[in-house]
C-alpha cells in the first residue's frame, strides 16, 4: 500500500526524519540585495568603499542597485510565501539605520525594516534578524574599525536600537554572519572590505569582534523577552592540498583562523591553543568572559570543504589550495561534498552541544546554468542536485544524532556576490541584473515540493 501524504507541516517534517518544529526559510544579507545605497539617508559602508576601488569587485560591478530589494520587498516576500518558506533570514545595513555608525539615527532607514518585518509576519514568515552582515559604516571604520576595542562599544550600542525598536516582533537574532570570513579576508587576505593585510589587524579584528559578539548577546538578552539568540558561523574542514606532510601545517593554522577563533572562545570560553600566544597581547582581564555569553543555538553557512597549501608570500604563510582533481564542481563556485556536510553538522554538535540550524547552504550557478532559456524557463537541475544531496545529508546527521532545528538555502535571490559581482548566481530566484525582474528557478519549486511534503528529497 501507498504511504499516506503527510499533510500538516509537523508530519511533513517527521516523514523526513526532521523535528516537527523544523524550520524551512531562505536567506539574503542587506548589502547584497537592497541597493538605494544613497537613498533615505543611508551612510556608506565599508563595501560601498571597496566597490569604487579598481579590482576590488571582479566585474568592476556595485552595489547600488542590486536586487533592488529596498524598493521591490513585498514582491520578494511573495515569492517567499509561494516557495512556502516558514523563516526569512535578512541582515540589517547599520549605515541605513545609523549612517555614521553611532550617534544620529536614521528614522527612515528604521522605517524600512519595520515595514519588511511588519508585511513577513502578516505573510506569516518569521524574521530572522542577523545584526552584520559584512557593512560596516565606513565612519566606523575610519575610526579604526574592528581594530579598535571600541567597536564592541558601537555594536552594542547598535545592537540596543535594532532590539528596542524591533524586538517586539522579532525574536530569532544572530550577532554577526561568518566572523571568520570578514575578518580573515578584511584584514589579513585582501579579498573583502577593508582590505588591510597585517598580522596584527587581523588579531585585533578577530578578538574585538568576539568582545561585540558578546556584548550584542546581553544587549539582546536583555532587552529582548524571550529571545532567541545565535551566532552564524561558516565552518568548513579545512584540508592539507594534496593531503602533502609540508600543507600540514598551514591546514593546521587555517583550521584555527576559520573554524576555531570564534566558536570556540563564545561557546567554550578560550581561543584555540595554536593562537593563545598571538593573541595573548589584546586579551584584557575578564575579556574571556564578556565574549562566552550563553547564546540559544549556532548557525552553521556551509558550502564545502577547503584547502591550504603553504604560501610564504602571505600574511599568515598559508594560502588557498586546490581541491583534488576529482572532485566535482558546479558550474561556478566550491567542490561539492555532501559527505564532509554531515560530518560538519556532527562535528559542530559533538564539540559545541548546542542546537544547530544550517543557516546557509546552496550552490552556486553562471550564464550556462542560471539563465532562462527561450520559454523563460531557469532550469537549474545542478542546483536541485545539490539541494537533495545536501539535505539528505543533514538528514543523515540527525539520524545520527546532530540535534538539528532548520535550514536556509543561500539565497532567496540572484544577488551581489561580493568580490565575484554578479557573475555567481545562488538565487532560488532569477533576478534580472537589467529590469529587476524576478522568475522563479526549477529549484524554487523543488524546494517548495519538500517543504510541502510533495516529495522527499
Ligand atoms: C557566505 C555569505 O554569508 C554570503 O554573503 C555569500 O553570498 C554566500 N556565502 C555565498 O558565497
Amino acid at each position: 500500500m501507498a504511504e499516506p501524504t503527510p499533510s500538516t507541516p509537523a508530519d511533513i517534517a517527521q516523514a523526513l526524519g526532521l523535528r516537527p518544529d523544523f524550520v524551512w526559510g531562505v536567506s539574503t544579507s542587506a548589502f547584497q540585495v537592497e541597493g538605494a545605497v544613497a537613498e533615505d539617508g543611508r551612510g556608506p559602508s565599508i563595501w560601498d568603499t571597496r566597490c569604487k576601488l579598481k579590482g576590488g569587485v571582479a566585474d568592476g560591478s556595485n552595489a547600488d542597485i542590486a536586487c533592488d530589494h529596498y524598493h521591490r520587498w513585498r514582491d520578494d516576500i511573495a515569492l517567499m510565501k509561494q516557495i512556502g518558506v516558514g523563516a526569512y533570514r535578512f541582515s540589517v545595513a547599520w549605515p541605513r539605520v545609523l549612517p555614521r555608525g553611532k550617534g544620529a539615527v536614521n528614522p527612515a532607514g528604521l522605517d524600512f525594516y519595520d515595514r519588511l518585518i511588519d508585511a513577513l509576519l502578516e505573510a506569516g514568515i518569521e524574521p530572522w534578524l542577523c545584526l552584520y552582515h559584512w557593512d560596516l559604516p565606513q565612519a566606523l571604520d575610519d575610526l579604526g574599525g574592528w581594530t579598535s576595542r571600541d567597536s564592541a562599544g558601537w555594536f552594542a550600542d547598535y545592537a540596543a536600537l535594532i532590539a528596542k525598536r524591533y524586538g517586539d516582533r522579532v525574536k530569532r537574532f544572530a550577532t554577526f554572519n561568518e566572523f571568520s570570513v570578514f575578518t580573515l579576508f578584511g584584514y589579513a587576505i585582501p579579498w573583502a572590505a577593508p582590505g588591510i593585510t597585517d598580522r596584527a589587524a587581523h588579531l585585533r579584528a578577530i578578538h574585538h569582534v568576539n568582545l561585540a559578539h558578546g556584548a550584542g548577546v546581553d544587549v539582546l538578552r536583555d532587552l529582548v523577552p524571550n529571545a532567541s539568540i545565535g551566532a552564524i558561523h561558516n565552518r568548513q574542514i579545512v584540508r592539507p592540498e594534496g593531503g602533502r606532510e609540508e600543507n600540514v601545517a598551514a591546514a593546521r593554522l587555517l583550521d584555527a583562523h576559520w573554524n576555531g577563533v570564534f566558536c570556540d572562545p563564545q561557546i567554550l570560553g578560550h581561543y584555540p591553543e595554536i593562537v593563545c600566544s598571538d593573541i595573548e597581547p589584546y586579551v584584557l582581564p575578564g575579556d574571556m568572559a564578556r565574549i562566552c555569553r550563553p547564546t540559544d543555538w549556532i548557525g552553521l553557512n556551509h558550502y564545502g570543504p577547503i584547502y591550504a597549501r603553504v604560501d610564504p608570500t602571505t600574511t599568515w604563510g598559508y594560502g588557498w589550495g586546490d581541491a583534488p582533481e576529482s572532485a566535482t564542481h558546479p558550474e561556478v563556485g566550491w567542490p561539492i561534498f555532501p559527505e564532509v556536510f554531515k560530518e560538519e553538522l556532527l562535528t559542530l554538535h559533538r564539540r559545541y552541544r548546542l542546537p544547530i540550524f544550517v543557516t546557509e547552504n546552496g550552490c552556486g550557478g553562471g550564464a550556462g546554468s542560471d539563465i532562462p532559456d527561450a520559454d523563460g524557463i531557469v532550469a537549474d537541475t545542478h542546483r536541485i542536485a545539490y539541494l537533495r544531496d545536501f539535505t539528505r545529508a543533514m538528514r543523515d546527521a540527525v539520524a545520527e544524532g546532530c540535534d538539528l532545528r532548520g535550514y536556509f538555502v543561500w539565497s532567496l535571490l540572484d544577488n551581489f556576490e561580493w568580490g565575484s559581482g554578479y557573475g555567481t548566481r545562488f538565487g532560488l530566484v532569477h533576478v534580472d541584473f537589467e529590469t529587476g525582474t524576478r522568475t522563479l528557478k526549477q529549484s524554487a519549486g523543488w524546494y517548495r515540493g519538500l517543504i510541502r511534503g510533495e516529495h522527499r528529497g
